[in-house]
């Protein structure tokens, strides 16, 4: 396992849209072990495979800080609610801004072995969600932000 480096705001690969990942290979395995360290050794909540450069549709999310998920080639199947809050990305170090999301998501997305699952989320779990899926479609959440971008005085819940 090894810590990769994370793409700042600006970098190209941010910007494009990921491809379906086919199988599981010893590459991909490896990627998600990485992605998983380079979360958490940023303190990230969330972590996408676009932010270390790969452009497939694998996405790591950890709320709790003990609850890692493996997101791949996930896909929305419901939405509800409202919610507004302060949001992060580890690809813009050092800001945050106030994003409105849907309060409550329900996706389906294969684990790391390949098997379909059906996955609920609230609150932060659901804005994670959110801000992740994006990055596979190369949107950042600035592009959501609602007032200015501002400065973070304490990094937390970066995604
Ligand atoms: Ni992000």
């Amino acid at each position: 396992m090894a810590v990769r480096n994370i793409r700042e705001m600006g970098d190209e690969v941010l910007n494009k849209t990921c491809k379906e990942v086919k199988e599981i290979t010893p590459r991909i395995q490896e990627l998600i072990e990485d992605m998983l360290e380079t979360m958490y050794e940023a303190n990230g909540v969330g972590l996408a495979a676009p932010q270390v450069g790969v452009l497939k549709r694998i996405v790591v999310i950890d709320v709790t800080g003990e609850d890692p998920l493996v997101l791949i080639n996930p896909k929305i199947l419901e939405t509800s609610g409202e919610q507004t809050g302060n949001e992060g990305c580890l690809s813009v170090p050092g800001k945050t801004g106030i994003v409105t999301r849907p309060n409550y998501v329900k996706i389906q997305a294969y684990n790391e072995k390949m098997e379909l699952f059906e996955l609920e989320g609230m609150e932060l779990l659901a804005r994670a969600i959110f801000h992740e899926l994006d990055h596979l479609d190369g949107k950042l959440y600035v592009e959501l932000v609602e007032g200015e971008l501002e400065d973070l005085e304490i990094p937390e819940d970066e995604v």
